[in-house]
């Protein structure tokens, strides 16, 4: 297959068994990580990009900005750079290393925050700023992946779309929170007549579905406040899930089956795991994986950085399942 630009090699249709996962389950791991950006992201950092090139607001050469926790950064420095577009990326320390690393080779400008918001993460002072830069220079177009629905749009085009033709419509989907993008397109189409439930699954610590704003330290998932473009009444029910748990799943999905997840699966896997005692003998449920475990060696794979912020990790699961329907 020859591709013309590096940004159109999507791998949409990929999927891994997770044979005895759960005993009544039949989980299927949609796997999201092969592309060259290595991530679910890639799919939201073009499909943000042609919006804009749509309405006519880009020439080569213009200036963009956004704000990321990783991800979205790399995929974003990838179109942008062959694009011809000069990118500045606003990003925390819950970033991973690498990820920042990818960027700046690839050419976008970095700008760390150090400053906690009200909530206790970093997504108001990016926001904060953003504006501020924004306000500085006239030319500059902020993405907004928190609000523009762009990125629902793909997700439904081509995210569920290929869950459809590739596997059929499962009985459940699972798919993590960030800024609801991937979610909210899958959400969207997987309505009624479809028997598809969407699940959506978050971190606990994260405002989305209305518990307590409390720390986070796995980047991708989460929001220190309500991403615009979620909205609960399109999913079947949304489950919050601890860190330590994400942490345990996705060291068990490397021992069992000799593959290294990025610590959002982990987390949407454990969501599962929480919700498997509510579901129907051998249904087929897909999970979204937006990412793969390398850029987690030094984080969610290394014991004393697992010690230290999330010392219960080598504990049982919490019994106390704090799920919202
Ligand atoms: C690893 C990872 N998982 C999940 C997500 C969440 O995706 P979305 O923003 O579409 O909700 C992201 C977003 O950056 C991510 O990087």
């Amino acid at each position: 297959m020859i591709f013309g630009s590096v940004h159109d090699i999507v791998t949409d249709d990929l999927f891994l068994n997770l044979h005895g996962f759960h005993g009544r389950l039949r989980v299927l791991l949609k796997l999201e990580g092969l592309n060259p950006a290595g991530s679910v992201k890639l799919k939201t950092a073009v499909a943000l990009v042609e919006d804009l090139e749509s309405r006519g607001l880009l020439r080569e050469g213009s200036r963009v900005i956004e704000s990321t926790s990783g991800n979205l950064g790399v995929a974003l420095a990838m179109v942008c750079a062959a694009k011809r577009y000069r990118l500045t990326v606003v990003s925390d320390p819950n970033a991973n290393a690498q990820s920042l690393r990818l960027m700046q080779v690839l050419g976008a400008e970095l700008v760390i925050v150090r400053e906690r918001d009200a909530n206790g993460g970093f997504l108001q002072t990016r926001i904060r700023l953003i504006e501020q830069r924004l306000a500085e220079d006239p030319e500059l177009i902020w993405l907004d992946q928190y609000a523009n629905p762009a990125s629902v749009a793909t997700h439904a085009a081509r995210t569920a779309h290929s869950i459809r033709t590739s596997v059929g419509d499962p009985d459940y989907l699972f798919v993590g929170t960030g800024t609801a993008g991937t979610l909210m397109g899958c959400a969207s189409y997987f309505r009624p007549p479809s028997r598809t439930r969407v699940v959506a699954v978050d971190s606990v610590g994260s405002v989305t579905f209305g518990g307590p704003a409390g720390p986070r330290h796995i980047p991708g998932l989460g929001s220190s406040r309500e991403p615009r473009l979620f909205d609960a009444h399109q999913v079947h029910r949304t489950v919050a899930v601890p860190e330590e748990d994400a942490v345990r799943m996705c060291r068990r999905l490397a021992a069992d089956y000799g593959l290294l997840v990025g610590g959002s699966t982990g987390t949407v896997l454990a969501g599962v795991e929480r919700l498997a005692g509510e579901l129907e003998d051998h249904s087929t449920i897909v999970v979204v994986s937006p990412d793969f475990g390398d850029r987690y060696l030094d984080t969610v794979y290394d014991d004393d950085w697992a010690d230290l912020r999330l010392p219960d990790w080598r504990g049982e699961p919490a019994r106390q399942a704090p799920a919202h329907t």
